[in-house]
């Protein structure tokens, strides 16, 4: 085994996601050359990585039977019915059989519309992904949810497909946009802040020296936040019980996102005021407010922009009513009830409303 690969495999109902981390020249093609050889593979990609790093996969291309490169819109503008229903018609024309397979190539976008479609198409084709945001390097490629989003309620339309492989370069890192990287540290913050106190303590101590880390200085926290999740999601492989953690500060946070049209904040900029919002509710449950504080002290050093100050809380309301944790008895809250703790809870919309309003009022984070 290669030592500067950092590897772990996520057992789950459908099988085994073998998870590899790394840098270095090679990574790529040494981890997936076997699963694409003499296959006809579809890569779900969009334009600017296929441009920044597009080069990485092509000795994959020479490898496979047929290489099929399918460009989505970029970003969030992937995740629709209209892209998705795009790319099934083309896998299809294209000789799209049940054995063929689909590589995804960019963020977390790339990841849940590539995701959705090859769980979708003739009810489910192998997937893999090749993540290369910061963001889908830690979540969006680990677990096997994969979603598309309707103008009223992001993620509202999705499946549970697990991906065999994800191979993941910290070299692909170094062209993001300083935004981004930020913005992925901050699911990497949601999943130490609750499942690994010592995570939480590395970033803190260690956060102006990651935001202009090199490749290697990554792998190890991209595994570590790897194995946080594969330790969720091998448990509760579905979005029930213990798996609901992941959930910290999606509430408003995917309400934020739908209410600005998804092109306003970035994802983790709206999930980190997610989890403020959830750590205020929780503090009216009895939460020591220093977790708070210290939360809101690393957000600042990440430079979260505030939030718009258009956004209106009964709109904000009615949105997170369409969430996905909602059931008949309301909106399912997750909430940190200490470090590494949290409890997931019903609460009223007339106990939320009064919260949410004077947590806008206050600008959200403060950040
Ligand atoms: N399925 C899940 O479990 C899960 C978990 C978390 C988030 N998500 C989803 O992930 C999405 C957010 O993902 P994201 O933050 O990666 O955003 P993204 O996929 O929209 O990518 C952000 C931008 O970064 C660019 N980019 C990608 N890789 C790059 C690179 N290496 N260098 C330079 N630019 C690069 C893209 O072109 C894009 O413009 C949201 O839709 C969110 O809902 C899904």
């Amino acid at each position: 085994m290669d030592p500067g690969v950092e590897r772990c495999e996520l057992c789950h109902g459908d099988g085994v996601t073998e998870l590899s981390v790394g840098s270095g020249q090679g990574l790529i093609s040494a981890e997936l050359r076997p699963w694409v050889a003499d296959r006809v593979v579809f890569v779900v990609t969009a334009a600017p990585i296929r441009r920044l790093h597009g080069d990485c996969l092509s000795d994959l291309g020479a490898a496979a039977r047929q290489w099929t490169v399918l460009e989505v819109p970029d970003g969030e503008a992937a995740k629709t019915p209209e892209v998705a229903r795009d790319l099934w018609h083309r896998i299809l024309e294209a000789g799209g059989r049940r054995d063929s397979r689909v590589l995804t190539f960019g963020g977390g976008a790339v990841c849940d519309i590539g995701g959705f479609v090859a769980g979708t198409f003739m009810r489910g084709i192998e997937l893999s992904h090749v993540p290369t945001t910061l963001l889908a390097q830690v979540d969006a490629a680990v677990g096997g949810k994969a979603a598309i989003n309707l103008a009223a309620a992001k993620n509202s339309v999705g499946v549970f497909h697990q991906p065999q492989k994800v191979v993941s370069s910290t070299d692909l890192l170094s062209t993001l946009p300083p935004r981004q990287l930020r913005s992925g540290l901050v699911e990497l913050i949601k999943m130490a802040m609750l499942l690994d106190g010592e995570l939480l303590a590395a970033i803190e101590r260690d956060l102006e020296r990651l935001l202009v880390a090199d490749a290697s200085t990554w792998v190890p926290m991209v595994a570590c936040a790897q194995r946080a999740k594969a330790g969720v999601v091998v448990r509760v492989a579905r979005d029930a019980g213990e798996r609901r953690v992941l959930n910290f500060g999606h509430t408003l946070g995917h309400a934020i996102e739908t209410a600005q049209g998804y092109d306003g904040l970035l994802h983790g900029e709206a999930v980190a005021h997610g989890m403020l919002f959830a750590l205020q509710l929780a503090e009216r449950r009895g939460l020591d407010p220093a977790l708070g504080r210290r939360l809101a002290a690393l957000l600042a050093r990440l430079e979260v922009p505030p939030l718009p100050q258009d956004l209106r809380a009964e709109e904000l309301m009615e949105h997170a009513g369409r969430d996905k944790k909602a059931d008949r008895d309301g909106v399912v809250w997750v909430l940190p009830t200490g470090l590494e703790a949290w409890e997931a809870v019903p609460l009223s919309p007339a106990e939320v409303a009064a919260e949410l309003a004077s947590f806008l009022a206050k600008g959200g984070t403060d950040c």
